[in-house]
């Protein structure tokens, strides 16, 4: 007889997104001329930089010939790739970081989902909340996150509220926390930490022999002077942080997948018998034996975005998403309503009215408005009370849907 994993049905079945899509879809079947604009899910939705499409071209006519034709590549990504990311995303800044502590990946989904393999189950997880949903989920799927509760929190997580009493500014747990889980630019609050906010987080990371997971999915939207890019610039985050990064919402790949992560080799964490491990070890023994490796084909393109002509498109792309959160941030603030995020990050996190529900304020917004928004309890239980508007739609669409808001 085979067993699952029983954690599995102890998470909620329907992914916050699922939920969303079929609320949408009803709405759709009920009122068919209805013209909805969607500002959920974070998807992008103008195309690749030309350069990335360039090189994709080439790829894959050296694909078609024998003599330039790649099978396997190196599972944690090409050096011509690995070399590039260092040059310009680390390099650039002044911070050291070498190609043999890039993982080169399909994405920071994939990433930020599957590190946990490389951690024991005895590690307590601290969670800002609202988060991103994959941090909780895959500790909930690993065991890590003990039982849900009728709060909405798992009963092993510790939870670090984000909300308006804190401007956003989460805490340092009251708890020992052996693992932590940042993200800034924030999803979905679209709110950061300046250097001396996330300072405080490395030296309690290293005072407590912790590890910060730190999702940078979008660092290129940070605007403001004394927001980090990365966490490695802050001293001491090389040897308690791993990071993430995503070419998804910076040169719109979420079709095309690809993302890395960064281990330095400084980073250790303990075994039962108290010996200090690398985890960029770790992490390598991991990905060679469950990863194949990113299609050389979308690795040319995404070097691509480092070209001169690559980083004027990507920057373009950038701006144009920056605009409409500019838009979004304007016409919420004036109907009213109190807005955060917008200015380094792609999404707008507004307070509903009247301490209206999160799912109430999407409900109202989809059946008078035909306006798709992410509730914020959909993001932990401290988004409750609030919900989501993404800059990555269409211009036109996005004045439209604000002008149904006055
Ligand atoms: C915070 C955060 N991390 C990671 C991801 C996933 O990025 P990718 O498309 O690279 O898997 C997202 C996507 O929405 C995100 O919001």
């Amino acid at each position: 007889m085979a067993y699952i994993n029983e954690n599995f049905i102890k998470i909620p079945a329907t992914y916050l997104f699922s939920e969303i899509a079929k609320r949408v879809t009803q709405h759709k079947s009920e009122n068919p001329s209805a013209e909805i604009i969607r500002m959920g899910i974070g998807d992008v939705t103008l195309p690749l930089p030309h350069a990335s499409i360039d090189a994709i071209k080439n790829a894959a006519e050296e694909q078609r010939q024998a003599e330039t034709f790649r099978g396997y590549g190196p599972e944690q990504g090409y050096d011509f790739l690995r070399n590039m990311i260092v040059e310009n995303d680390f390099k650039a800044r002044g911070l050291t970081i070498e190609a043999d502590e890039i993982f080169v990946s399909d994405g920071a989904k994939s990433d930020t989902g599957n590190i946990g393999d490389i951690f024991g189950l005895q590690n307590r997880v601290a969670i800002t909340d609202p988060s991103y949903p994959v941090y909780v989920d895959t500790n909930a799927m690993a065991g890590r996150a003990g039982q849900p509760s009728a709060s909405g929190q798992w009963t092993n997580l510790i939870y670090l509220p984000c909300n308006e009493a804190n401007n956003f500014i989460p805490e340092l747990p009251t708890e020992k926390a052996d693992i932590i889980y940042l993200c800034y630019p924030n999803n979905p609050t679209g709110t950061t930490l300046t250097k001396e906010q996330l300072t405080k987080w490395v030296n309690y990371a290293t005072e407590n022999e912790a590890i910060i997971l730190f999702d940078a999915a979008y660092e290129a939207y940070i605007t403001e002077e004394n927001v980090p890019h990365s966490i490695y610039e802050i001293d001491g985050a090389d040897k308690v942080a791993i990071e993430f990064h995503s070419f998804s919402k910076t040169a719109g790949f979420t079709g095309t997948r690809c993302g890395y992560t960064v281990v330095p080799k400084s980073v250790t964490a303990f075994s039962e018998n108290g010996e200090k491990i690398s985890l960029n070890k770790l992490w390598l023994r991991r990905q060679t034996t469950k990863f194949n490796g990113t299609s050389y084909v979308v690795q040319r393109a995404a070097e691509a975005t480092y070209s001169p002509e690559g980083k004027k498109q990507v920057r373009a792309l950038i701006d144009y998403y920056m605009d409409n959160a500019r838009i979004i941030r304007e016409a919420l603030h004036a109907i009213g309503l109190k807005v955060y995020g917008g200015v380094n990050a792609p999404y707008i996190w507004t307070k509903t009215p009247d301490g209206v529900s999160s799912w109430e304020y999407f409900d109202y917004l989809l059946k008078d408005k035909n306006i798709v928004c992410t509730p914020g309890a959909g993001f932990g239980p401290a988004g409750e009370g609030y919900v989501r508007f993404s800059a990555f739609g269409n211009k036109e669409q996005t004045i439209k849907a604000m002008e149904r808001l006055k």
